[in-house]
């Protein structure tokens, strides 16, 4: 199938004919998860159709590199638009269904004045690509958070825990799933939400930890630890996550709701300890005051999203987090140092 985007958008995309597998749009395709999506939709065959607003939450360069990889291949169209804006239900009928992983992510950055960009870019857009999902009768997979348990009550969390998030970014995404299900139930959206426990791998975002650990290994600069270096999280690699959210959309029941962890809790001691001895460096570490709103610890139970669709993590720690180093280490300096001091 051939989607021609440019009448809907009055831009000339090229479109290069082709026998695709399925069509997908994508928001959120120049991010560090989404370019990894569109990457191995378009290396199965699929169809894409990206969209990113280049967002200046982290410098757009980085968001240009990531696009890089997907840019000029057979089957690849990009628009440049805020989703709120978008004609996403022009752009999603025809298509196989949207994944929707366009949001102002970022847990400790969410307070004050800032929550007007995380209302803008989580609960406005989404809004606007539930709407348009219903429209155009597409499934839409919705990137939501672990953030949304906050400190929760059991570990590992399974789906059914209750949610109480402790952070006005988790609240957002909390409300994200919400107003999916209200779609669900009064306009029959088809929809699965994906809890993805902190993400990491090549292309990380330059405010995520264990992208900051790797570039000061790399460079020689400091790493500021929020707190006792206690807390863990279940991390998950990247391409890990993206074989949960092409598998969920192709085989989970209807309104489903996904943990997608890693499989290993681990302390940002032990990230580190990890990060220390892949490269034989030492980190320049300073330990401070934890960060508010972040939760101590993360692990979740993956049981129900590997009975429903297979899915269970393959990537083990030592080698995502040297995977992820050896990304850093390639990079030039200029572009390896975050900007981005949140
Ligand atoms: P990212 O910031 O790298 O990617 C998000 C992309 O969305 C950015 O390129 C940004 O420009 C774009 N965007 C934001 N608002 C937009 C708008 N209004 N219109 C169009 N484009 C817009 O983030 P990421 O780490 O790749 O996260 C992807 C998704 O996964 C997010 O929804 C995030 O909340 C969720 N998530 C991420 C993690 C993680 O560990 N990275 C964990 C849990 C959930
Ligand atoms: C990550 C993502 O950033 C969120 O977008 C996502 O929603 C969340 O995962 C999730 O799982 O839902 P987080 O777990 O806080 O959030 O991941 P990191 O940003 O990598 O932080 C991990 C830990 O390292 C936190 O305790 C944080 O305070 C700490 N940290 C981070 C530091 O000590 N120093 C830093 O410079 C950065």
């Amino acid at each position: 199938m051939t989607i021609n985007v440019a009448p809907l958008l009055n831009v000339g995309v090229p479109t290069v004919p082709r026998k695709s597998v399925s069509t997908y749009v994508v928001t959120g395709c120049a991010g560090f998860i989404g370019s990894h999506l569109c990457e191995a939709l378009l290396d199965r065959g699929d169809d894409v159709i990206g969209i990113d607003a280049f967002t200046d939450y982290y410098p757009r360069e980085l968001k240009e590199a990531n696009l890089q990889h997907l840019t000029g291949r057979p089957g690849f169209v990009f628009i440049e638009e805020d989703l709120v804006r978008a004609p996403i239900e022009a752009l999603a009928t025809g298509t196989n269904g949207i994944f929707h992983l366009a949001a102002q992510p970022g847990v400790r950055g969410s307070w004050g004045a800032t929550f007007q960009v995380y209302a803008h870019d989580n609960l406005l857009a989404s809004q606007h690509v539930f709407e348009a999902a219903t429209g155009a009768g597409v499934r839409v997979v919705f990137a939501s958070s672990s953030s949304i348990y906050g400190n929760a009550e059991g570990y590992p969390t399974t789906e059914d825990t209750p949610p109480s998030p402790v952070s006005p970014y988790g609240v957002t995404k909390l409300c994200c799933e919400h107003l999916a299900g209200a779609y669900a139930e009064s306009k029959d959206l088809d929809y699965i939400a994906l809890r993805y426990f902190t993400v990491y791998g090549p292309r990380q975002r330059p405010d995520m930890a264990l992208c900051r650990i790797a570039t000061a290994l790399a460079d020689g600069g400091r790493f500021e630890v929020y707190g006792s270096g206690e807390q863990s999280r279940d991390v998950t690699y990247v391409e890990d996550a993206v074989r949960a959210t092409i598998a969920t959309m192709e085989a989970a029941p209807s309104g489903a709701v996904y943990n997608v962890g890693g499989g290993s809790e681990t302390s940002l001691r032990e990230i580190i300890q990890i990060a220390e001895s892949l490269t034989g460096r030492s980190l320049d570490a300073h330990y401070g005051s934890p960060a508010v709103g972040d939760v101590r610890r993360t692990a979740a139970d993956t049981s129900r999203i590997y009975a429903d669709v297979g899915w269970s993590p393959m990537t083990s720690l030592e080698d995502g987090i040297a995977s992820q180093l050896a990304w850093v280490m390639s990079r030039d300096v200029s572009s390896r140092s975050p900007a981005y001091s949140g």
